[in-house]
């Protein structure tokens, strides 16, 4: 099909810069991403279809940070805009975006694209690189429990690639929103809670008991992250292994 399909003309009767902006509304629908006054940073913005629809979203409170190598024209909108001009493969890009955000933000979305070459798997390489960079600016900026979402092109590196991310988020899951293009290798991976935890479920360790929670389990703090104890008491130390990390807080089980 050509570019001028049933989302083509929906984006030019309903204003919206880019087809795309109906894979954000999709994708947003599904995995519940946008909120009202969130900041969110928009990788691969231009030409601001998805900082349209997360100004929708945001509105007059939210903060939004657009990035691309192309120029972004002013979105009009009563949420705070600021669009950068660079590369977001360049260090100095990422310092520009951490500036941009003041504190943190609560999501990090792309939709970077390579120029396709039209070879199957350079064409993943590049994107599975894109979503790299994606990934590095999601964990300096996301706040704790933060999300993110980001284009990649299916291929031999994907499972590798949601591995890595499994790390740094409760969940990832994997969407192909409806307005993406039938025959389209691309795919959406949404990591739902970004982790700052400094453990992760599976590793044993030794706490020491330092209070006790509301439902009665002990409470030890690894550098100031609580994990619950479940049968210790102040002043104890146990061997534990982690058997869930929440952004907050996580759980374990004795080690016997
Ligand atoms: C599919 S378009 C994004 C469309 C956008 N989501 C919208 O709704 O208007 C992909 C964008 O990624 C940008 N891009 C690709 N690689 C980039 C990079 N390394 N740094 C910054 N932007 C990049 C391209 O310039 C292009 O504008």
């Amino acid at each position: 099909m050509t570019g001028k399909d049933e989302y083509y003309n929906r984006a030019k009767q309903e204003g919206y810069r880019a087809r795309s902006a109906y894979k954000l509304k999709q994708l947003d629908e599904t995995a519940d991403l946008l909120g009202r006054g969130d900041t969110v940073v928009d990788l691969g913005a231009a030409p601001g279809g998805w900082l349209q629809v997360a100004a929708e979203r945001v509105g007059s409170e939210g903060r939004l940070v657009g990035v691309d190598r192309q120029r972004i024209d002013p979105i009009e909108t009563e949420a705070t805009v600021e669009c950068l001009r660079g590369d977001v493969t360049e260090d100095r890009t990422h310092e520009r975006i951490a500036a941009a955000v003041e504190e943190s933000a609560d999501l990090v979305v792309s939709d970077m694209a390579p120029n396709v070459t039209g070879e199957y798997n350079v064409d993943h390489a590049r994107s599975v690189y894109l979503v790299r960079q994606a990934l590095a600016v999601a964990t300096a900026v996301l706040r704790p429990g933060g999300d993110f979402l980001a284009k990649v092109f299916d291929g031999r590196d994907l499972e590798e690639l949601i591995g890595d991310a499994e790390s740094e988020f409760e969940y990832v899951r994997e969407v192909r929103p409806e307005a993406s293009r039938d025959a389209s290798s691309e795919l959406y991976l949404i990591g739902k809670g970004r982790l700052t935890a400094p453990v992760r479920a599976g590793e044993e360790l030794t706490v020491e008991i330092v209070d006790v929670g509301d439902e009665g389990d002990g409470i030890a703090r690894v550098e100031g992250f609580t994990l619950f104890v479940p049968g210790a008491e102040v002043g104890e130390r146990r061997a534990v292994r982690v058997t869930e990390v929440q952004p907050r807080y996580g759980f374990t089980q004795p080690v016997e």
